[in-house]
């Protein structure tokens, strides 16, 4: 006999609830996501054929209520209370000792411990395990009606699971946004030119008081239950436990999402051990929080101490510090960054915020200034997060009481003074000064000296920082006029390796043209790029007084390489350092005389080919084959195109060998390689 339709239905449903609470109460997906899908489009093709079997509980009526013209009023029957706070360990012992007191006892209390969300409080009520409705908590006593939306988040059971729960089941959690879900939000925000949330609570609230549903389906919103409201008609099976803790579990019995992060205490330095634990992981959980609720374990024990005012007795929040702040801006200074990277920073009045005083924040670039629209003067929100440096946030609204001026970009290097470039579509500003800029002193004497630009043997990271730092040096230029004497004064260089370092430096002073171009330091003038302008140009005065027009009709140079290209070598400063690298004795191997040299080394069948190479060699590393090939007037490109006229393969080729393969490239093999060129 065929399954009854009612039946089909309902079995669809049950399916599609029990995966729902794997997915959202208990973390734990069963079945892809795909499978969910099918078993929900399923359950649409039934009820849409057989639409007089539709009930408000089923899964497929989470939206589709039409908008609201304003929230309606809901009267809370038990009040939704507050909490005390405190801020320190003093606080907290007094709390501790007030229970104590209050409940005539020297013994230890059991207390349970958990995350104080940051998002707003919420009632849902069932009624027979039917959702009837969801209200926010207002004043305390009547709150709004927001249940429209509240079904529309999945993690929010519509019918709760099994049989065992009280008739009428008040549950009280918080509403909150997720971090990952609120910066998704805010990118697609910022990418349509819409207004930003300040924050994931803000964010919450906005999406939760939503007048059209169909809106806040679209926001993920999560929900913790955290306490029990009006509860009535319970059960013999399903009475609810007499603890808190055990309340909780048998919540998330029902299918209502809880905190994993809940435990019991019992003392008030397991409290305090607890809070630090959280704290430090504070930013590493998925969720804001701003502290840690201690509630007193036993239900009975929490209705003798009752509550006063709007607060109970048995529970109190324990504030983590702040994390966002009010401060205003005294000025705004221009840092350099050791790649050149210029950052505007704010000088703040000094203000308290996540647990130190802070008196400097990051605006991150001009763009973010002028989005912002932050000027000297503007009450600011700073937030600095665990170990992140602190930034401003957003200006007060209101706060601009006089005109001020808007904050303007840096034509000039507040270090060196070179030109400042800001490339169309790029957020960050940088010195130009690359060769000379002090902020980019140790960084560029590191990428002069590395191994595929100018090959200093001996002359590692930590070398080029002590030589820096002692003032030896100031520009890769300086590096050639360096003694043994000078160079035994650094840790850890015996004479030996200083006459070493001294002989590596002669050696490097016959640079190819491409690989003095790429110790440069240019911008994004890698190695490939290098010996592209190499081959174009033949000698370091072409590459020098190449314009705009002439540099971009070099291949793998488009216009913002091009910029980059000329700002550089436009800078004085740089001109001088290249100067003085000349003067030092750097003879610059043009590529004419690399042909000279070639012609009468012999030709060979790779001169003036492109290769690639990929895989494992059984003899040399890939740089040594590398070193060959291009010692022969070769071209060594990263990626096999049309253009390739070899592929080098080693052991594990992969990718590469099947595009070579596919578009006809010649493969050859090291011994083949070694042969050809003798
Ligand atoms: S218990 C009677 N537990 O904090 C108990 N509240 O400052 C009342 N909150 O309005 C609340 N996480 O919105 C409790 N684990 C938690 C909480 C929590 C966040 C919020 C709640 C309340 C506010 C009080």
């Amino acid at each position: 006999m065929p399954v009854p339709i009612k039946k089909q239905i309902e079995s669809l449903r049950e399916k599609l609830r029990y995966h729902s609470y794997q997915y959202y109460v208990l973390d734990d997906p069963d079945i892809p996501d795909a499978q969910y899908d099918r078993l929900y489009n399923q359950l649409v093709a039934l009820e849409e054929k057989h639409p007089q079997l539709i009930t408000p509980d089923s899964p497929t009526q989470r939206v589709g209520a039409k908008p609201l013209s304003a929230f309606d009023q809901i009267q809370h029957q038990l009040p939704m209370l507050s909490l005390d706070n405190v801020f320190d360990f003093d606080a907290l012992l007094s709390f501790y000792q007030r229970l104590q007191d209050r409940l005539h006892t020297e013994d230890e209390i059991e207390l349970t411990a958990e995350p104080k969300l940051d998002g707003l409080a919420i009632s849902l009520r069932y009624e027979k395990g039917i959702l009837i409705y969801a209200a926010t908590r207002g004043d305390g006593s009547t709150g709004e009606n927001v249940t429209q939306n509240v079904r529309t988040m999945r993690c929010v059971p519509l019918r709760l699971l099994g049989e065992n729960y009280p008739d009428v089941l008040e549950v009280r959690g918080e509403i909150f946004m997720p971090k990952a879900g609120f910066e998704k939000l805010n990118r697609l925000a910022k990418q349509n030119d819409e207004k930003e949330f300040a924050n994931p609570r803000n964010a919450a609230a906005g999406s939760l008081r939503q007048l059209d549903p169909a809106i806040t389906a679209k926001r993920p919103l999560s929900l913790y239950c955290y306490s029990t409201g009006v509860v009535a008609g319970e059960k013999s099976a399903g009475k609810l436990a007499t603890t808190h803790y055990e309340i909780l579990q048998q919540l998330r019995g029902y299918g209502l999402p809880v905190c994993n992060e809940i435990k019991l205490v019992n003392s008030v330095e397991a409290c305090l051990s607890y809070y630090e634990g959280i704290l430090k992981r504070r930013d590493d959980l998925a969720y804001d929080i701003d502290g840690i609720v201690y509630k007193v374990n036993s239900i009975a024990l929490q209705n003798s101490l009752g509550f006063v005012a709007r607060a109970p007795r048995w529970a109190i929040a324990h504030k983590f510090p702040a994390q966002e702040e009010i401060s205003k801006i005294i000025d705004v200074d221009f840092q350099v960054g050791r790649t050149g990277a210029i950052t505007p920073v704010a000088r703040l009045e000094p203000v308290f915020v996540g647990g130190v005083t802070v008196s400097n924040a990051t605006l991150h670039n001009m763009d973010e200034i002028r989005r912002k629209d932050v000027r000297v003067g503007d009450q600011v929100i700073i937030r600095r997060a665990g170990d992140v440096i602190p930034e401003v946030v957003r200006v007060l609204p209101n706060s601009r009481t006089a005109p001020l001026t808007e904050i303007q970009i840096l034509t000039n290097c507040p270090v060196c003074h070179s030109a400042v470039e800001k490339i169309e579509g790029e957020a960050v500003a940088r010195c130009t000064g690359g060769l000379f800029c002090p902020a980019q002193r140790a960084q560029a004497i590191k990428h002069f000296a590395s191994r595929k630009a100018m090959d200093i043997d001996g002359l590692g990271e930590s070398k080029v920082e002590q030589l820096v730092e002692q003032g030896l040096i100031n520009t890769a230029a300086d590096l050639y006029q360096l003694k043994v004497e000078t160079l035994t004064s650094l840790d850890r260089m015996g004479e030996k390796s200083a006459k070493n370092l001294i002989n590596a430096l002669e050696i490097s002073k016959q640079p190819m043209l491409a690989r003095f171009i790429y110790a440069l330091g240019i911008r994004e003038v890698g190695e490939t790029t290098a010996r592209n302008l190499a081959k174009e140009f033949k000698t370091l005065a072409a590459v020098q007084t190449a314009s705009y027009e002439q540099l971009i009709d070099v291949q793998d140079v488009g216009p913002i390489v091009a910029k980059h290209l000329v700002n550089f070598l436009s800078q004085e400063h740089n001109q001088v350092v290249i100067k003085q690298l000349l003067a030092a004795g750097i003879k610059v191997q043009n590529v004419e005389l690399d042909q000279h040299h070639q012609d009468n080394q012999q030709d060979c069948e790779f001169t003036g080919k492109t290769l690639v190479i990929t895989g494992t060699l059984p003899t040399l590393s890939r740089e040594q084959a590398k070193e060959k090939l291009l010692a022969v007037g070769a071209f060594v490109t990263g990626s096999v195109s049309a253009k390739t006229d070899y592929l080098l393969a080693g052991d594990k080729a992969g990718s590469k060998l099947a595009k070579a393969t596919k578009l006809g490239v010649s493969i050859i093999d090291e011994v083949t390689m070694l042969k050809t060129l003798g």
